[in-house]
């Protein structure tokens, strides 16, 4: 086996190569320390290839955000953003980004077309110096267009790979754990080549702790915060949900214009890894911590008809640390008249995919757009939809529409200029 090709570690490699949905790259890096005893110390920052995936529609806002941490080679891609980072970069990533679903490290990339290629090609990677046989691994893996199509098999045949190589190393073998593992590996095959990497996120980013109990028809967090950065709403004027149900509109809006990174209440998978270094972290922390301002009064609020969910968002805030600082009401869309002479609505109706009959729905569009047209002047409208037929009968003309998918639901942001 020639492990000279495929090999790269996180925090141990070259800049050469970058990750690209669509086209992969060869990989040039090299390194190979099999049996090497893994000291306490962080190891020497270097440069990783990382890849934050994302709500499809949500790249560009998913650059800007990399941008705005002062991470380079921020690539927008489908699906995600390719970006270069050292350690801290890699840390500010999974605390601040909002719009990521999970942040991974790509270790190697290589070309496979069976069971075979794929065992040597993983067994290649230095496991070794990533996980002991003490630690617990899991792995997850996606398939498109390749020759291998069962993605299970796929994950058991890198899981054989990985404790083989740690085996042959250390003479024994780390344990799998699917629920709460200290390592998550990550194995995309597109194409015939594939992507190993590490994800260093651990649970996904959109569970940012706040969130105590599911309603029936949530908004993911990562989406609704691609949501309100695409209204390009900056905090200084008022944002107002009238039908915002457990509240995820107002709680990202809120943690937004108070500045608190979304990751500030959970944990990551890069805390659990050997090279974790734990005094850059709590710089971070410490740091992040220290611009956070509180959330002026009247600036975000929530309305809704359902006092099960509007209890549900009140929690959220206050878990979320941001207690008394949003307020919910109890109002039906039909009584609802916003406060001050501009600002954002963002709406975000049952489209009856999931709640409600399309039936009921074509008069609750239609009361959206009458009061969004009569009782709005001054302010800026956005609906969201997975529904485009009952987005007609809103019966404004929307002055853009941004395509977002929630999970497999291909949805539109509809924005409406109200004067
Ligand atoms: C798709 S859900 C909103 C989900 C919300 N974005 C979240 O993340 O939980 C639609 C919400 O509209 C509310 N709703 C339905 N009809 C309403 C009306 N006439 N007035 C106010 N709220 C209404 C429902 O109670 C539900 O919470």
């Amino acid at each position: 086996m020639n492990e000279k090709k495929h090999i790269l570690r996180p925090g141990r490699r070259s800049v050469a190569n970058r990750i690209d949905e669509s086209a992969v790259p060869p990989v040039t890096a090299v390194e190979s320390v099999s049996g090497k005893a893994v000291s306490d110390l962080p190891k020497p920052d270097e440069l990783m290839t990382c890849f934050a995936a994302v709500p499809r529609g949500a790249e560009e806002i998913a650059a800007l955000e990399l941008e705005k941490l002062g991470i380079g080679d921020v690539r927008p891609g489908k699906g995600g953003v390719a970006f270069v980072a050292g350690r801290a970069g890699l840390y500010n990533a999974n605390l601040w980004l909002r719009t990521a679903s999970r942040v991974l490290v790509q270790l190697a990339v290589f070309p496979c077309k069976g069971p075979d290629e794929l065992y040597a090609g993983v067994f290649a990677i230095d496991w070794p110096e990533l996980i002991t046989p003490e630690m617990t691994l899991a792995v997850d893996s996606s398939l498109r267009d390749s020759a291998l199509t069962h993605s299970g098999f796929v994950s058991l045949k890198t899981k054989d790979a990985v404790v083989d190589r740690i085996r042959e190393a250390c003479g024994s073998r780390p344990n799998v754990d699917t629920d709460s593992p200290d390592v998550r590996i990550n194995v995309h095959l597109h194409k015939n080549i594939c992507t190993v990497s590490l994800d260093s996120s651990g649970d996904s980013l959109d569970r940012r702790g706040y969130r105590i109990e599911r309603n029936e028809a949530p908004l993911r967090e990562t989406l609704a915060a691609a949501v309100v950065a695409l209204t390009g709403w900056d905090g200084s004027v008022p944002l107002v949900d009238p039908m915002c149900g457990s509240g995820t509109i107002p709680a990202e809006a809120a943690l937004l214009a108070a500045r608190m990174p979304p990751g500030l209440q959970r944990s990551f998978g890069f805390q659990r890894w050997l090279d974790f270094d734990r005094r850059l972290w709590e710089d971070l922390l410490r740091e992040a911590e220290a611009g956070v301002r509180k959330v002026p009064p009247g600036l975000v609020t929530g309305y809704d008809l359902d006092n099960r969910a509007l209890l549900l968002a009140g929690r959220n805030i206050a878990k979320a640390g941001l207690e008394g600082q949003v307020h919910f009401f109890h109002a039906a869309l039909q009584e609802f008249q916003p406060q001050g002479d501009r600002g954002v609505i963002i709406i975000n109706p049952p489209y009856g995919m999931r709640m409600g009959a399309d039936d009921d729905l074509r008069e609750l569009y239609c009361q959206i757009g009458d009061i969004m047209k009569k009782r709005c002047r001054g302010w800026t409208g956005f609906v969201l939809t997975g529904n485009l037929e009952l987005a007609k009968y809103i019966g404004l003309k929307a002055s853009r529409r941004y395509v977002l998918f929630n999970g497999p639901i291909e949805c539109r942001l509809l924005k409406y200029e109200l004067y």
